[in-house]
């Protein structure tokens, strides 16, 4: 059967000045109805792409023009909403974020987020991953009366350095990539997981927040901070630079008296 080309409306507008030749590769996509299926079943599609296509350009394609029962997540096309993250050729990533070519190999195994229980195909349920974020209060808490007085709108003003402290955690997209890589949640489901315990952090060293020992009680937890083998495997594969097994080793520095 010939390749299908992902079409034009999926290109690069600066690329279309220069006609590139186009690759051939095999994707090999993971099917999974838990509703009808007993195990997952794997189906080839020939794919013809240009060098600037991502993982996520090929699924789409497949699904509109070969199968469109492929059930996928995906709505910002650019790194930003988190939908996207699957294991790709072995690796947790986001498909928007992955260009064919960078893969190296004739073949692309695509298959849903290790770690999450598979709703179909690809798409996986984030509901244990966002109830643990939640359980961990991501939010500014103040424990004064200064926000519930009459001036609601009122700043609480940081310097840089405050910023710096927290900044990096900030950028955070819970795209889940960490929780499926953590092997710690593969063994452990009620562990809170390396996205939620990163944003406790976050919160924690906010100048702002005042719900340190709030978040310090949750988190002192044998499904919490202890359960962290600081396998490291989170910070890996994070798209946005976030350190989760930096955060989580910081946070227990709080517990165990190194920070204040
Ligand atoms: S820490 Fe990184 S990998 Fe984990 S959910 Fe946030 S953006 Fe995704
Ligand atoms: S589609 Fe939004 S992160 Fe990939």
């Amino acid at each position: 059967m010939a390749a299908i080309k992902i079409p034009a409306n999926n290109r690069n507008i600066a690329n279309e000045i220069v006609d590139r030749p186009k690759n051939k590769i095999l994707f090999r996509v993971a099917k999974f109805n838990p509703r009808v299926d007993t195990h997952t079943k794997y189906v080839d599609y020939d794919i013809e792409y240009d060098h600037w296509n991502t993982v996520l350009d090929a699924l789409l394609t497949i699904k509109h023009n070969l199968d469109p029962s492929l059930a996928l997540r995906y709505s910002c096309r650019q790194a930003a909403c988190g939908s996207c993250g699957m294991i790709i050729n072995g690796k947790p990533a986001l498909a928007c974020f992955t260009k064919i070519n960078e893969l190296g190999s004739d073949l692309v195994k695509i298959e849903p987020m290790s770690n999450f229980p598979i709703l179909r195909d690809l798409a996986v349920d984030f509901t244990q991953m966002f109830d643990a974020h939640k359980k961990l209060k991501p939010y500014i808490i103040r424990s004064d009366s200064e926000i519930s007085s009459s001036d609601e709108t009122k700043e609480f003003i940081q310097d840089p350095s405050s910023v710096e402290k927290y900044i990096q955690f900030a950028n955070c997209i819970k795209c889940g990539l960490c929780n499926s890589a953590c092997p710690t949640m593969a063994t452990d489901s009620l562990f809170f997981g390396p996205q939620a315990l990163t944003q406790a952090y976050r919160y924690l060293t906010d100048s702002r927040d005042q719900g340190k020992n709030t978040r310090l009680k949750i988190i002192d937890d044998r499904h919490g901070i202890w359960r962290c083998h600081f396998a490291g495997s989170c910070s890996k594969v994070c798209p946005k630079g976030v350190d989760p097994a930096m955060g989580i080793q910081f946070l227990r520095g709080y517990l165990l008296g190194f920070r204040d």
